[in-house]
């Protein structure tokens, strides 16, 4: 009698799980990605191997995306599959295992940071609206933001012209940040969040003050560890009303976040947040932050 039970069970259980592609294209919330799967084709892949954890977006996430830019993602079939891969981690990976500020690799070897905040988890700035969708060859969440595959390192994302950020990576360059903010090294301690104020924030100020600062090297690199903090901060985990540490040891950011307004130090907002990178996180503010140290001898 209680042989066949366990037969019957383990006959229902093997019977009803489907694979990974099977299941997406079931859930009436992933119609989007279940058809870029089949058009990157990647479908034979995610059915056949495993076990993956599928960091899936719903179609909200992608409807949410400007339409030049998913145009422009859809053109390129490899760029399209190198997105989808980047939702894809190697092996199961289920809600109770997570661990805040743990780091995830997707099958493009790129590094996700995982973190919880309250009862929501959160992959870099995605929130998980459904976890533990469980399939023959894998486990499924639902993200409620398609992830941004990383534009390379923060340093180099200072190099992109389009962000216009020379001023703050003529800084770096002085004070010879350009290894540390370049190196790939992939572990979560050498990580680091960049508040990089854009050129337009610089020159708000006075430009001889700027000279000064530029000039002096103690003040520099005062500038420059001031803007970042160690470890990947991502908008959605910033503390209201709480304080940053910087590398600038003892010199704290302090941040107000009130309805959708984030301020820092009281001035700066950021105009371009989450800007992936493969060592980090990037924010651009629209406001040089000046630690305590420089505001009596620069800031007339
Ligand atoms: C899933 O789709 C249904 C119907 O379109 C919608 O009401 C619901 O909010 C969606 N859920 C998620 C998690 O997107
Ligand atoms: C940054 O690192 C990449 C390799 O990850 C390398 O190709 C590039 O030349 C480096 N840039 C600088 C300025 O060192």
């Amino acid at each position: 009698m209680l042989r066949i039970a366990v037969l019957v069970l383990v006959a229902s259980v093997a019977h009803c799980m489907t694979n990974l592609v099977d299941d997406l294209g079931a859930n009436q919330n992933t119609t989007q990605l279940s058809s870029l799967i089949a058009q990157a084709g990647l479908g034979d892949t995610l059915k056949g191997q495993g076990p993956f954890t599928i960091l899936a977006p719903v179609d909200s996430a992608f409807a949410a995306i400007p339409k030049d830019d998913l145009n422009k993602l859809l053109a390129d079939k490899n760029d399209l599959a190198n997105t989808l891969k980047y939702h894809v981690l190697q092996g199961e990976i289920f809600s109770w295992d997570i661990v805040t500020g743990r780091l995830v690799h997707s099958i493009t070897g790129h590094a996700i940071r995982v973190y919880k905040q309250g009862n929501d988890i959160y992959f870099n700035n995605a929130k998980a609206v459904a976890v533990d969708l469980e399939s023959a060859n894998g486990v499924i969440y639902l993200l409620d933001t398609v992830l941004d595959v990383p534009e390379g390192t923060i340093y180099e994302i200072l190099e992109k012209p389009e962000y216009k950020l020379t001023q703050f990576k003529k800084a770096v360059d002085r004070v010879r940040y350009d290894r540390m903010l370049n190196s790939t090294y992939s572990s979560a301690n050498y990580r680091h969040t960049l508040f990089v104020p854009s050129d337009a924030a610089f020159a708000k100020l006075d430009q001889s003050q700027v000279s000064r600062i530029f000039s002096n090297l103690n003040f520099a690199s005062e500038l420059v560890r001031y803007h970042l903090h160690l470890g990947t901060l991502h908008l959605k985990s910033l503390d209201h009303n709480g304080r940053i540490t910087t590398l600038y040891t003892g010199h704290d950011i302090g941040v107000d976040i009130s309805n959708n307004d984030i301020r820092l130090n009281h001035v700066a907002h950021m105009t371009e947040s989450d800007i992936e990178a493969d060592n980090g996180v990037v924010h651009i503010i629209d406001h040089v932050l000046i630690p305590s140290t420089l505001s009596g001898q620069i800031i007339g």
